[in-house]
């Protein structure tokens, strides 16, 4: 199967900054922007301009500063929202406007109360608005995750006479199974007649863990863009994380698909943004975590330290991660005792390790993690005059 480009919209510094307390000032978004760049994502989403005088200052700086990545501003379907998105976004070498609005029945009622026809000419105005400055212009469908698939199909076709280029299919709230919404943008490729001219976008938020399944399931189905943040921030329980969708298709080549991204800036990016935004990374955080390398049980031990693809599928460098760590505790066993030992310049026999084991697991079933510091007393206890080559 030929190899189709996936690109990577990027919405850390918009649907990620949206998180309470990772709020950045300008200084900050810019900095970010230019590693996003550096990075390889194809559209960074830049803010909300209309938002604050803030965010249209970040914008505008960003739009001053990336050269190849298309940056993007979103507004809502108001003609003010997409005046002044498009003005922050008037140095822009490559600028995008996203607007849009609520195509579910929740929405079109309890935000709107509105109808669905009128909803449906709200979009179409939205979209020939933002065309008056811009030729790329993605529309979105919020909370289409929950919208009845005819009426969204409708919409999608409507956007695209209007001249959307890209047609973004949200998840809002996280709701939908990876076979549903891998569904509903295979009932658009298959039901939207003029599909061919727009580029079908994934955004899935996380409120049920799906997120990262939810878009692979999209582009599976025929979408070609997938919006995403770094570290998975964003509303709630966050947005499809691009560490994720990134690895997961360079992992299943049968897919066929590919991203630009330089996967080895992943997990610096990932502290980046962490600092940056002041919100740690869980540890057992897929790709970027602090445990994402380390084994623990004596069983994964001794056979990653036999072969370690039997239980690490992607190599550390690969994502710019240290080294994978045989971590110490009261779970691990004779090989990885061995192992820390001689890394730490000890070259223990069999019946060495044998006997150390047992004093080993009476140490680490007193504490969580055992240190070198502990292994040199335990060394020092077993043979004073070991010396460590
Ligand atoms: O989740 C969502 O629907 C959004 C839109 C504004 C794109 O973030
Ligand atoms: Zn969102």
């Amino acid at each position: 199967m030929a190899e189709d480009k996936v690109s990577i919209f990027d919405t850390t510094l918009r649907d990620g900054e949206q998180v309470p307390g990772c709020k950045l000032n300008s200084k900050e978004k810019l900095k970010l922007a230019l590693h996003l760049e550096e990075l390889g994502v194809d559209i960074i989403e830049a803010g909300f301009p209309v938002s604050s005088p803030g965010d249209f200052e970040s914008v505008t700086q960003i739009a001053k500063a990336i050269k190849n990545a298309t940056v993007c501003g979103l507004s809502r379907a108001v003609q003010k929202d997409i005046e002044i998105a498009a003005q922050a976004l008037k140095y822009a070498a490559r600028p995008r406007i996203h607007t849009g609005i609520g195509t579910s029945d929740y929405h079109i009622r309890a935000k709107f109360n509105s109808t669905r026809e009128e909803i449906l000419q709200r979009a179409i105005q939205c979209v020939k608005w933002a065309r008056t400055y811009t030729d790329d212009v993605e529309f979105y469908a919020e909370d289409a995750g929950r919208t009845d698939n005819d009426y969204l199909a409708r919409v999608v076709e409507a956007v695209i006479k209007a001249g959307a280029t890209v047609v973004n299919i949200p998840d809002t709230t996280g709701y939908c199974l990876p076979h549903q919404y891998g569904g509903k943008i295979a009932y658009l490729v298959n039901n939207v007649p003029n599909i061919d001219k727009a580029v079908i976008s994934c955004h899935c938020h996380n409120d049920l863990g799906l997120a990262t399944a939810n878009s692979i399931a999209g582009v599976i189905a025929g979408a070609r863009q997938i919006e995403c943040t770094i570290n998975g921030l964003g509303e709630r329980a966050g947005n499809t994380s691009l560490e994720e969708v990134v690895m997961i298709l360079k992992q299943h080549k049968h897919l066929g698909l590919h991203t630009n991204i330089k996967t080895e800036k992943l997990n610096p990016i990932s502290h980046l943004v962490s600092d940056t935004m002041r919100m740690p990374v869980q540890p057992n955080k897929a790709i970027v975590g602090s445990n994402a390398f380390s084994h623990s049980s004596g069983i994964h031990q001794d056979g990653f330290l036999k072969d370690s693809l039997t239980y690490e599928i992607i190599n550390p460098e690969e994502v710019g991660a240290d080294s994978s760590k045989i971590v110490l505790t009261a779970r691990s066993g004779r090989s990885a005792l061995a192992y820390r030992f001689q890394k730490l310049g000890f070259q223990f026999d069999r019946n060495d390790v044998d006997v150390l084991y047992n004093e080993f697991v009476k140490v680490a079933d007193s504490k969580k993690e055992v240190e070198d510091e502990d292994l040199l007393k335990l060394a020092n206890q077993y043979q004073p005059e070991a010396v460590a080559i």
